[in-house]
Parts: C-alpha cells; structure tokens; sequence
C-alpha cells in the first residue's frame, strides 16, 4: 500500500510536471517515421493517468479471479505450460492474481500503456512471479500465431475499444480449439463512467492547451443486446451469458478441431 501510493505521488508531481506521455508525442513520431509512418496517433489517458487507473482497480473494482479461474479451467487445473492472455490487462491486476493462484500457468498481459506495463512488471516482480509476463502490444492486431493460446482474459476493455468486433476476431483467431475466454463488462452507470471521466478531468487540468486523447469522453457501457451480439459475432462451439447487479460476463469456447472440420465440411457441400 506504501508502495503504490508512493509510486502515485511520484509519478503525479512527474505527469503535472510535463504536459505530454512517458513517450512524448515527438518520440512518437520519430518512431512512426523510423517505422515508415506518418500517422501520428493520439495519446491515451491510460497512459497520463496510469497512476490513477491503478488505484481504482486495486481499490474500487471487483476481484473477478475466482470466477475467472472456474471459467476458464472448469473440470482440471491448467496442465504445465497452459498460455493464458490478458487483454488490456492494465496494471497486471488478473494477470498477476491468476498467475500466483495457478502457478503452472504461463500468464501473458498486454497494453497499449508503456506506464501500466510497468506497473504490472513492477507488480510481478514484487510477488516473485516468474510465470507472469507483459508486452506492448494492440487488441486489435495481437502478435500471437493463429491457433496458440490457451485461455483469454478480457475485462473492462470494451467499454473504451471502438472496433469491438476487430477484437472478437483476434480473440478467435488466437484461441486454439477448445480453447477459452472469459470476458467481464460493467452495466452499471456511474461506477463504470467515473474513472475515465475522472481522468479526462484530470488531464484537462494539468495540461495546457488541453490534449488529445484515444479514449471515448464517455465510457461505452454496452447494453445486453448489444453485448450479445458482440459476443455472437464469431462462431464459438460454445458460449454462455450471465448478468448480475454491476456486469455482463461471457464464457466462451473454440470448437474442437475436428468439429470446425466438420462444420467446413458441410458448409461446403
Ligand atoms: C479500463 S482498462 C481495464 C484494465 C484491466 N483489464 C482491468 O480489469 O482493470 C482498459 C485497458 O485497456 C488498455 N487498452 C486500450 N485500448 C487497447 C488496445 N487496443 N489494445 C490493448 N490494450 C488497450 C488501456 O491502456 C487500459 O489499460
């Protein structure tokens, strides 16, 4: 607890201080130009406000880890050498918690968020994880081969993705067959809304002139049809819905092989 809100106050005074990311917009372009591109992208919040975020998730959000585990792993622990991903893991919270509650897996998070990467390595280190990993890396295009993981943890990202669907699509594609993802999005208004809203406000505050930012004002909480079809939008072997008070959780798994060979077979004929 010293620690974090040490770390918080640290890296306050620093974000108040300069007025763009760890990765100044210049060092941005720079690197775009040495990678062939002009685009300049937007900064993210979670990147100016990393400190912040970390806070609500360690202390305002719910703890999904158990459900998390009996979803994804629901008649055996995982085998060694099991390859979890987080998506948009943020400062490692599941990543890290999954890892130490089931130590022969091996837990990978990315983010677009070099700050909250940090954080989670800082936070795995501190916990002596050695099967906890976490790269830069965007949802949307995920530098995993087809066919390769074993489970995939999503919670709190839809809410702020705009290619939704782009995401679904990665997460099939990297999922091997019988393989599963567990995704969790909150339904409830102000709880889900505050923390970005709170970082928008913040960021106008110690910024001038005010900067541009990758995420919606609003967060987009989704409604159940919408989330539903979200869901259904890829063709899962199996899959199951369930609501309570604050989220919409959906369980999903890839086909086996030879069911998607059957199917292949059949849609062809
Ligand atoms: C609302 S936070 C959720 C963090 C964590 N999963 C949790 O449960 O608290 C969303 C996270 O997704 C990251 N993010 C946003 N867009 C992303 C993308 N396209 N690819 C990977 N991460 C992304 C943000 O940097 C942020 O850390």
């Amino acid at each position: 607890m010293d620690q974090t809100v040490d770390r918080t106050a640290r890296e306050l005074r620093a974000t108040s201080l300069r007025p763009k990311t760890r990765l100044e917009s210049g060092e941005h372009a720079a690197a775009d130009q040495l990678a062939g591109h002009t685009r300049q992208e937007p900064d993210s919040l979670f990147e100016r406000c990393a400190w912040f975020y970390a806070l609500c998730r360690e202390y305002l959000f719910r703890d999904h880890t158990q459900e998390i585990a009996q979803a994804l792993f629901p008649a055996d622990p995982p085998k060694p050498g099991t390859r979890l991903l987080e998506l948009g893991c943020g400062p490692g919270f599941y990543a890290c918690r999954l890892s130490e509650e089931l130590p022969d897996l091996h837990t990978t998070g990315i983010d677009l968020s070099e700050n909250l990467i940090q954080r989670a390595e800082s936070r795995a280190r501190s916990r002596n994880l050695s099967n906890c990993s976490f790269q830069h890396a965007d949802a949307h295009s995920l530098p995993f081969a087809s066919n390769s993981i074993d489970a995939i943890v999503v919670s709190r990202l839809f809410l702020i993705i705009s290619d939704k669907e782009g995401v679904i699509r990665e997460i099939f594609r990297v999922l091997k067959p019988e393989g599963r993802c567990f995704i969790a999005e909150p339904t409830s208004g102000f709880r889900t809304r505050f923390p970005l809203a709170f970082m928008w406000l913040l960021s106008r505050l110690t910024t001038s002139p005010a900067g541009k930012y990758r995420e919606p004002q609003q967060a987009d909480v989704m409604s159940r049809s919408d989330f539903e079809a979200l869901v259904q939008c890829e063709p899962w072997g199996e899959s199951e819905l369930h609501y309570d008070g604050w989220y919409q959780y959906a369980v999903c798994q890839k086909a086996s092989a030879a069911c998607s060979i059957a199917n292949a077979g059949v849609s062809t004929q």
